[in-house]
């Protein structure tokens, strides 16, 4: 695993919206082979899209052969509800850049059978030739998309009852209400981030500390779903200061001394 540790949540965003276009870029994707991306919500990939619009409005990359998959939804909103994830997204990203409305993939938390739509939504990232790039959070508890503490390692996209802790962590989007907040979403499972050929998961702030320092010295933990990452030939957790403040100092020395080497990703 890679760890690239910037000085701040602005760095980092800038450091991965210039890593994602460039992956864009170099794969040349045309509408018979586009470039497959997994994309997360919350407050940790706001700003990456926030770089990516003004990369893509500047006409250094174009998503018009990029083909996304979201990581989770939460069940009962409809897409109008300002704090679903399908809202959030065209909010924050898909209404300021050239993806075609079709090569948009956002599990539907009001289907009628829910779990079809989960094992449609696997289905299709198969039948597509999988996720070329997953870029995820983590929560506080280690969680990647909403794989919660206990989740199957080999999970695939399902629906999954959110933790008490989660759904405080989320209730800063529904006004600070908790039981606003949903107790069930559909989310792409473990395994299924971890078919993805490459992942790069982002976190900032004091309280994703723990959560990292678990994630990369601890041992791999169905507890700690992140963790799998180390199971990954390819995967990167790009944070900042604040995030990597749990870390031993020879690990933060270590990935900082390696940074800029295009050896030693696995
Ligand atoms: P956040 O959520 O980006 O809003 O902190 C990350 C997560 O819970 O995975």
């Amino acid at each position: 695993m890679r760890v690239i540790i910037k000085k701040n949540y602005d760095d980092c965003s800038i450091w991965v919206a210039n890593y994602v276009a460039d992956k864009i870029n170099a794969a040349k994707p045309t509408a018979a082979k586009p470039f497959v991306i997994g994309l997360p919500t919350g407050s940790t990939p706001v700003g990456v899209y926030r770089e990516l619009v003004k990369l893509c409005k500047a006409g250094a990359v174009s998503f018009e052969n990029v083909v996304s998959f979201n990581m989770d939804e939460y069940v009962g909103l409809p897409h109008e509800h300002p704090c679903s994830y399908w809202h959030f997204m065209h909010d924050n990203f898909f209404n300021h850049i050239d993806i075609k409305p079709e090569n948009i993939n956002i599990l539907d938390g009001m289907a009628a059978d829910l779990s079809k739509e989960c094992a449609d939504y696997e289905q299709k990232i198969k039948n597509i030739g999988g996720i070329d790039l997953f870029l995820g959070g983590i929560g506080e508890n280690g969680h990647i998309a909403f794989n919660e503490p206990g989740t199957s390692l080999s999970s695939r996209t399902r629906i999954k009852r959110l933790t008490k802790e989660t759904r405080e962590a989320n209730a800063r989007f529904f006004d600070g209400d908790l039981e606003q907040v949903p107790r069930l979403a559909l989310t792409v499972g473990v395994g299924t981030i971890m078919d993805a050929r490459e992942i790069l998961i982002m976190a900032s702030g004091r309280h994703k500390a723990e959560a990292l320092r678990q994630t990369v010295e601890g041992g791999v933990s169905h507890m700690c779903t992140a963790s799998v990452l180390q199971m990954h030939q390819y995967a990167a957790i790009v944070c900042d200061d604040d995030a990597a403040g749990e870390f031993s100092s020879r690990i933060v020395d270590y990935f900082k001394d390696i940074e800029y080497s295009e050896l030693d990703f696995d």
